[in-house]
């Protein structure tokens, strides 16, 4: 584990390195999840930077994750868009799946809207269905802010009684008629994977109050609400859990789902910027 001071000089040259190339400062983060990359192509005025660039940012190996910041307008709201994350599944520490989400802090980033691809484990959604997340189960078996708190950064016992700000929820309830999205709300469960689970696991996360199961997230999420940041998260249901139908799990499922809900979602985050 890297000492304090260390990971502070880090973000400090990672934040320098972006400052100067950035029109202006981002004041919301958004994280786009798998095969929702095309909200990229919405931003106005755009600064697009390779992780690969940014000193000391890990670097993507998953394909259809393209790997790159986007700097820029959406709705007259400076962002900035994280294009494919890091998965603690690929072998990152939980330090480096956060890491982006630390310079976006020092960064002056105080929002931050996240998705996910995740299975449906509540028997009413659909795969294709939007939901928004209430709250999550961090079951991966670890915590981004383990060990010496960045005392710079946030509290060392941060609150989470909010992780998902109920003000912005509600501003997006009200905006998802328009989207012809169903009004609902989930608990998202967030397993290190990169197996799927078992019929079994799926049962205990259904038992435990889970509505959805994914491999991401929770991380970036608590990280966020440890640097202040309130946070919306949205998960698309690309298929259902292991053992809730009759069926066998895949990717291609995941990405083809992703890919068929892709203009609705991007429509649905477009349509958030004006509303948080
Ligand atoms: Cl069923 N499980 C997990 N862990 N992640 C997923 C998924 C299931 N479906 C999409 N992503």
């Amino acid at each position: 584990m890297i000492s304090e001071k260390e990971y502070n000089s880090k973000l400090a040259e990672a934040r320098s390195y972006l400052i100067e190339r950035v029109p202006s400062p981002p004041e919301l983060g958004i994280i786009l999840g798998s095969g929702l990359g095309a909200f990229a192509d919405l931003v106005k005025d755009k600064v697009t930077i390779s992780y690969k660039d940014i000193p000391h940012f890990p670097v993507s190996t998953v394909e259809g994750h393209a790997g790159k910041l986007v700097f820029g307008k959406v709705e007259d709201r400076s962002v900035v868009v994280m294009q494919g994350r890091f998965h603690y599944y690929e072998g990152y520490t939980m330090q480096e799946v956060t890491f982006p989400i630390r310079v976006m802090q020092v960064l002056g980033v105080n929002g931050l809207v996240v998705t996910n691809a995740a299975g449906g484990i509540n028997p009413e959604f659909r795969p294709g269905d939007l939901i928004l997340i209430k709250d999550h189960l961090n079951m991966m078996g670890e915590n981004p802010l383990r060990g010496s708190n960045l005392s710079n950064l946030g509290p060392r016992f941060p609150d989470l009684s909010e992780g998902y700000n109920s003000e912005w929820r509600k501003k997006a309830l009200a905006i998802v008629q328009e989207h012809e999205i169903h009004p609902h709300e989930g608990v998202y469960a967030a397993m290190s994977g990169p197996s799927y689970e078992t019929p079994a696991e799926i049962r205990h996360l259904r038992v435990i109050g889970a509505d959805m199961v994914g491999m991401s997230t929770v991380p970036e999420v608590i990280v966020a609400n440890h640097g202040g940041m309130k946070v919306l998260g949205i998960s698309c249901v690309t298929n259902m859990a292991a053992g809730i139908l009759p069926q066998k799990l895949s990717h291609t499922e995941v990405m083809e789902t992703a890919e068929r809900v892709e203009k609705k979602f991007v429509n649905f985050v477009q349509g958030l910027m004006r509303v948080l």
